[in-house]
């Protein structure tokens, strides 16, 4: 082996290093050329056949070669982000953040059968002009009772039947955990009068009766009582509220609105019952019930949905509305009735326990 020899080396391991474009490529380069048995170790091994006069030059020149190779092998393993050393390793710079995620690696998510239940509950009532509105969860006896006109004596208010809050720095009203949406009826009105008000300072007619617009709302969230849990109670669970106040807003109003909703959600031979009811808040007040396919393969039935009613002439008066002016409707009814009916989910609690197993399959 000859000088000459080495310089070929040097060129062909110059064009192979930069054909390699990937980590296991340069791997291959630096053992065919770096490794124990690769071209410039074993041109090492050559320097015994060298005549006695060329050793010193052939040596040095071996040597030029393995450090022009190694720092070659360097340069190009960082321009491909693989670091040197022996063993290309996998650095940060290496990972596209650019590229797509690979489906079903980690499992791609979905809604909660709630959730999705919540949001087509949701959907179809604001095609009928209802907003979304959210009330607090932590709440006080005057909003879960007082201007319901629930009055003190109802056994709804019981402390059994309630999470109230101790709550020693606040003293003015007890507070708890809201028992129902309905809180939010009155979270909505009182913000309607207080926004009035203030048009009515610049213009009297501008707020007849302490409203200055309808209000046209639904209101989902979660409600809380301390039921004893089994297959069909839980201490929490989810309502949907809903409210219309307006000139002239009537029973009949009422009706066709419950009626649009079930051939809206349920499809064209859903039926509504109203069966005469009392609820403090409203007057008159009735149960709903629904007839209704849950799913395709299921015959029709009656369930019962929940309650409605026309606003109680003294809820609204408590709230500084004028019930002479302005009446409205109010229903509200669970979602997970309706999420299990429509599933055939049997037990509550496996809408709560994110077991993937159950959830995966619907
Ligand atoms: N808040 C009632 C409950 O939790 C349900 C209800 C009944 C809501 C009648 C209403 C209504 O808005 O008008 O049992």
């Amino acid at each position: 082996m000859d000088l000459t020899s080495l310089d070929a080396i040097q060129t062909e391991a110059a064009a192979a290093l930069a054909a390699a474009a990937d980590a296991p490529a340069l791997e291959a380069w630096r053992s065919a050329y770096l490794g124990k048995s690769g071209k410039a170790t074993a041109a090492l091994g050559e320097l015994k056949n060298v005549p006695k006069d060329q050793k010193p030059a052939f040596g040095a020149r071996v040597n030029t070669l393995k450090a022009a190779l190694e720092a070659a092998f360097k340069e190009r393993a960082e321009a491909l982000g693989a670091g040197g050393g022996s063993a290309p390793k996998q650095s940060g710079s290496m990972i596209d953040l650019s590229e797509p995620g690979i489906v079903g690696s980690s499992g791609l998510g979905r809604r909660h059968i709630l959730s999705r239940v919540r949001e087509e509950l949701v959907e179809v009532f604001a095609r009928m002009g209802f907003e979304v509105a959210r009330g607090p969860e932590l709440e006080d006896d005057e909003h879960n009772f007082v201007k319901l006109n629930i009055p003190a004596a109802h056994p709804a208010r019981d402390p059994n039947d309630n999470y109230y809050v101790d709550d020693p720095a606040r003293t003015e009203r007890p507070r708890m955990i809201r028992s129902q949406t309905s809180t939010v009826q009155i979270r909505v009105i009182e913000a309607a009068v207080a926004a009035a008000k203030a048009a009515a300072a610049a213009d009297p007619e501008a707020a007849p009766g302490g409203l200055a617009d309808p209000i046209k709302i639904i209101s989902p969230g979660r409600v809380y009582r301390p039921d004893t849990v089994d297959a069909t109670h839980s201490f929490m669970f989810h309502q949907i509220e809903g409210l219309w106040l307006d000139r002239g807003v009537s029973m009949a109003d009422l009706k066709t609105c419950l009626f649009q909703f079930a051939k809206a959600y349920f499809g064209p031979e859903a039926q509504v019952r109203l069966r005469p009811s009392y609820f403090p808040f409203t007057e008159p007040s009735a149960e709903v019930d629904l007839r209704v396919r849950l799913r395709p393969d299921a015959p029709l039935r009656w369930m019962e949905l929940g309650g409605c009613g026309m606003v109680d002439p003294a809820v609204l008066e408590m709230c500084g509305v004028d019930p002479e002016i302005w009446t409205g409707f109010a229903f509200g009814f669970g979602i997970e009735r309706l999420a299990m009916g429509k599933y055939g989910i049997p037990d509550i609690r496996m809408l709560y326990e994110n077991d993937l197993r159950f959830l995966r399959q619907i």
